[in-house]
């Protein structure tokens, strides 16, 4: 196995601090893990595409502000412009995030694609080089439910991975301590497809940063199996397979693999995630399943399993909003309004998880101090 006990205390905040740590054989991991509520000292804090319940989202002021809120982690979702640079954005169409339906000097990049098996009409990262994209200015992607956000549309620019390492270390200097970053390789396949991959690139900016090493403050996460499994050749920074509550990689739809998430959820499955990860990234309704009407059934066993198979836990998403929290923390009938999400977050910390993805990370960290 590529990954080792070291790489498991790893997961805590101060990422610098274990590069002492003995190695330990991997037969001995799973033991150790049971031992032990959660495999980390305290459950680390990412910003969930910055501080993107306050700010639009994937931009440098979000990051910026995330860090301020006390996050551990900023979170890039990563695609490619046409010149191979790797920019912040959960989609590589930019409609909903970015001005660019409002620019008439784009108007006939406007097009159709299949992308992982759905076709999508819109404008992509992948026809825009990278000074085109940086005209564009971001927007917030749910006016409705964010309205004060608005008031920063169009200030923002697209930011590159490198901009935002850039951020992290100005940051970690000017605050004494370390703030991770934890990029995410969004449609790898589609991407590799038209001759732009992600990987690679990737690795060659963290490579160009000194950032090499399972102690550095890096964690590559995917939904894809089959580029986290590259990756794992290419780099020696913490890799986090991505678990949703539904559905199947998009590379196992390709290769013809069976497999979903909820396979890849059970103890054969994440021993097999072990092989080339060091860690889960879940759907948190994979750890404590809803019913129909939203309420919150028994916690599975998930974090413990994974914790056996030496497998770090990190869940999505914490969001403040009632419409985003399980019917029994919602607070009074508006959608929009803010529920319990304390409660939210005591539950998941109660189950021993080692890491939570929130859109507004002032909550998770105000949480996190009631775990003294
Ligand atoms: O990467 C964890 C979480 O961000 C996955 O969901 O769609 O927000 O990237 P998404
Ligand atoms: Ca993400």
């Amino acid at each position: 196995m590529r990954r080792t006990l070291s790489t498991l205390g790893l997961a805590g905040v101060l990422l610098a601090t274990v590069a002492s740590a003995p190695t330990t054989p991997a037969s001995a991991r799973g033991e150790a893990a049971r031992d032990r509520p959660r495999a980390t000292d305290r459950p680390i804090v990412i910003a969930h595409r910055g501080a993107s319940g306050y700010r639009p989202e994937h931009t440098l002021e979000a990051y910026r502000l995330a860090i301020r809120m006390g996050a551990d982690f900023i979170e890039p979702d990563l695609v490619a412009t046409r010149d191979g640079v790797l920019v912040a954005r959960h989609e590589n169409e930019i409609s909903g995030t970015t001005d660019v339906a409002d620019r008439p000097e784009f108007v006939d990049r406007r097009s159709t694609r299949s992308i992982d098996g759905v076709s999508v009409t819109g404008w992509f990262t992948e026809d825009f080089t990278l000074a085109e994209l940086k005209t564009l200015r971001a927007k917030e992607r749910l006016p409705q439910v964010r309205p004060t956000n608005t008031a920063f549309d169009g200030q923002f620019q697209v930011p590159t991975l490198q901009e935002v390492i850039e951020l992290a270390r100005a940051e970690s200097r000017r605050l004494g301590r370390t703030i991770g970053i934890y990029p995410e390789t969004k449609h790898p396949t589609y991407f590799r497809s038209i001759g732009l991959p992600l990987e690679e690139p990737l690795v060659a900016v963290l490579r160009r940063n000194g950032l090499t090493s399972r102690r550095d403050a890096v964690i590559i996460q995917s939904f894809e199996t089959a580029n986290l499994r590259r990756l794992s050749r290419l780099t020696d920074v913490r890799l986090v397979q991505l678990l949703d509550a539904a559905g199947r990689p998009y590379d196992f739809t390709v290769a013809g693999d069976p497999r979903s998430y909820a396979d890849l959820a059970r103890p054969a499955g994440l021993k097999w995630i072990s092989t080339y990860a060091d860690g889960i990234g879940t759907n948190k309704n994979l750890l404590v399943p809803r019913d129909a009407a939203g309420n919150l059934r028994a916690p599975s066993t998930v974090v413990r399993d994974a914790h056996r198979a030496g497998l770090i836990v990190h869940a999505w998403t914490f969001r403040a909003e009632n419409q985003f929290l399980p019917a029994d923390f919602r607070i009074g009938t508006d959608p929009n309004a803010r529920g319990a999400i304390q409660a939210e977050y005591e539950l998941f910390y109660g189950l021993g998880l080692d890491g939570v993805f929130s859109d507004h990370p002032d909550t998770a960290v105000a949480a996190r101090l009631g775990l003294g």
